[in-house]
């Protein structure tokens, strides 16, 4: 696991209650602590029926916390006021996963335990990860119990439907890791620097149809745009991510808008942006498309076959015509994918499409650009100022460019 910018030093208690699923929290702990968080674990009595907290211990390379009147259970402090040393100074208090008879402790503020004190205890904000089996996620009881978290200012994570461990299929999974982590970001990042700012980025590269099964396309995965739209839920902005990448997983806290062509993303794009603060438009759109799309699928038929094509909206330039009449967006962000002549190539972009901010993607080397988890960029600016970035990770350029962004609308 690749360290996060935003876990860095932040301090989170995990709560972990009794249930099979103790077995992800484990997972979470681990990558929770490779990213850079420090983690101090509370186990209930019926969580240690589970895992020992020796696991714990050894992935989060801290003491684990299960007993309120055990001295060692202290950190240092006087054993009856743990609940409080371990609340103090917390960015974060998540339970995963937490079992229905934890859910009606917090619900009820009950305080017979060290997780349920500490949550009483605790100024910071709670994400709560329910997980149960049989259908008891849907008893009123625990719906009520949610529903009083949520009153109250909980972060709750839906659990997932699937198979469960009786052998039943149902709601009820604590989903995997990648999403869990998703919601800490979420959380963690609501007071960051682009709190209350609508953000719009578009990733992927468009399809344009030919008949019902082929489309012309090219090679961009979607891997840049949700960097930076995953370093903008990171900082707290409302992220509406535009997306022609079908392939790439959920990313927690974007609303994510699926298009297929340049017009259906010109359009989504046009609508989107009438009230944003920022558009980053890292997707790759086609220049042209078919003239015409054929309804049956194109036969074999010649040794060879002339498609005629038509120039293809350019989104940017549409932007910038709305932008001149709205004033929205307040911050254009394009992108400029260059084989050769990287900086010259790319300040013409900046200048015909009215930028902010160019992002120059040097694409002449197999470890940049197109595909891959790493990018080399050299970032141009209205003023002339140019920002080089040599090879590194796509999240990386990612936050650079969402504090460039942030910059600009201070
Ligand atoms: O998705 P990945 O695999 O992670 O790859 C990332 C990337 C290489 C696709 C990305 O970093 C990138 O460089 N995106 C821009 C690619 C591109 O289309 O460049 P361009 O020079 O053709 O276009 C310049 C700008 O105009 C871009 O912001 C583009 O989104 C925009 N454009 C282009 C054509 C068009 N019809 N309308 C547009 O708005």
């Amino acid at each position: 696991m690749a360290e996060i910018a935003l876990l860095q030093g932040k301090r989170i208690i995990l709560g972990v209650c009794g249930s099979i699923a103790v077995y992800k929290a484990v997972d979470l702990a681990s990558k929770l602590t490779q990213a850079g968080a420090q983690v101090d674990v509370i186990m209930t009595e019926a969580a240690q029926r589970f895992v020992r907290p020796l696991t714990f211990q050894a992935v989060s390379g801290r003491p684990v916390y299960t007993d309120m009147w055990r001295a060692e259970n202290s950190g240092g402090l006087p054993s009856h006021i743990a609940h409080i040393g371990l609340a103090e100074g917390a960015d974060l208090l998540m339970i995963a996963p937490a079992t229905a008879n934890t859910l009606a402790k917090l619900a009820g503020g009950f305080a017979d335990d060290l997780l349920s004190v500490t949550a009483l205890a605790a100024g910071c904000p709670l994400l709560v990860a329910p997980a149960m089996d049989g259908g008891m996620v849907e008893h009123p009881a625990v719906i009520d119990n949610l529903d009083a978290l949520r009153r109250r200012g909980a972060h709750l994570i839906e659990p997932e439907s699937g198979r469960l461990a009786s052998g039943l299929t149902g709601g009820g999974r604590l989903p995997e890791t990648s999403t869990l982590i998703g919601h800490i970001r979420r959380v963690l990042g609501l007071d960051g620097e682009l709190s209350g700012h609508k953000l719009v980025v578009t990733a992927g590269g468009t399809r344009e149809a030919l008949d019902p099964v082929r489309y012309l396309s090219n090679r961009s995965s979607g891997k840049q745009g949700f960097a930076i739209a995953q370093a903008g839920i990171d900082a707290g902005a409302d992220v509406i991510l535009i997306s022609a990448a079908e392939a790439r997983p959920p990313l927690v806290g974007a609303t994510r808008l699926a298009v297929d062509s340049a017009q259906s993303m010109m359009e989504a794009v046009l609508a989107q942006v009438a009230d944003s603060s920022a558009l980053i438009m890292a997707a790759a759109v086609a220049d042209y498309r078919p003239r015409s799309v054929s309804e049956q699928k194109i036969k074999k038929a010649d040794d060879s076959l002339t498609l005629p094509l038509e120039r293809n909206p350019d989104i940017l330039m549409a932007v910038k015509a709305q932008r001149e009449k709205t004033g929205y967006p307040m911050i254009v962000v394009g992108f400029a994918a260059e084989s050769e002549n990287l900086v010259e190539n790319a300040s013409g972009k900046l200048q015909d499409k009215g930028l902010d901010l160019l992002v120059a993607n040097d694409i002449s080397a197999s470890d940049a650009g197109f595909a891959v988890d790493t990018n080399r960029v050299v970032v141009l600016d209205m003023d002339g100022g140019l920002h080089k970035i040599e090879l590194t990770s796509k999240a990386a350029i990612g936050a650079y460019i969402i504090e460039r962004v942030g910059g600009l609308l201070a």
